[in-house]
């Protein structure tokens, strides 16, 4: 059974902090979004599988170890999500990144798909799903579905703040996918953001408030 795993080192609370602070303007964000990405995907990536590989330093031949043939995928769900995707690519500069456009309709919250592009051997990847916002949970459970759909069956899911009615309601949808946040808020307010959250992240990170 898969669960919502809190990465609340002392460094990622404190810069999510600076991002929830209303002052905080545009370039900051992105910078601090872009910090704590390359930081929980340290976590996430934790029990990537090893082998051994044979190299010679300058001094002698020795066995060595190197993250196994495992390959990885990106995805962010646009717009909020590509402000994770260079500091998870910093780790593992080989990951391919594909794309979800998803966008919450105003009036019904529902997610609405826009645009799908995804690396051609995606069902082969450990995919890591990103997006900052775990509201509702519908964006994240359409993101999912069209994942499933195109063959992947080795899904984690990185959000940087959650509420907890949108994490159940993944959980009960996609049991076999694991959530990784930095925080899980309070409650969702009336029209569907999260309380206290960090407002609208998309536009907070692309200035379009
Ligand atoms: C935000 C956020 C998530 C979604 C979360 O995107 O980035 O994708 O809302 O809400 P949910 O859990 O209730 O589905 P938004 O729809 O505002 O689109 P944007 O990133 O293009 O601004
Ligand atoms: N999307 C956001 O960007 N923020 C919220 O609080 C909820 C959905």
């Amino acid at each position: 059974m898969s669960q919502f795993h809190l990465i609340d080192h002392p460094l990622i609370t404190h810069k999510l902090t600076i991002m929830r602070n209303k002052k905080t303007g545009s370039k900051d964000f992105r910078e601090l979004l872009n910090e704590i990405s390359m930081l929980m995907g340290y976590e996430l990536t934790r029990d990537l599988p090893l082998q051994d590989v044979t190299i010679e330093t300058p001094i002698t031949k020795m066995t060595a170890k190197m993250v196994s043939g495992r390959k990885l995928a990106i995805v962010p769900i646009l717009r909020a999500g590509l402000g994770m995707v260079d500091g998870i690519q910093s780790l593992v500069p080989v990951a391919k990144v594909g794309h979800i456009g998803l966008y919450r309709d105003p009036e019904t919250h529902q997610p609405v798909e826009y645009y799908c592009k995804l690396p051609s051997d995606i069902q082969d990847r450990l995919v890591i799903l990103v997006d900052p916002m775990l509201a509702t949970g519908g964006s994240a459970i359409d993101a999912l579905t069209l994942l499933k759909n195109k063959g992947c069956k080795n899904i984690r899911f990185m959000c940087l703040v959650a509420a907890p009615e949108g994490v159940a309601k993944v959980l009960k949808a996609h049991p076999d996918v694991e959530i990784y946040g930095a925080a899980l808020d309070d409650h969702l307010n009336d029209h569907a953001y999260i309380v206290p959250g960090l407002g609208d992240a998309g536009d907070r990170i692309f200035g379009t408030l």
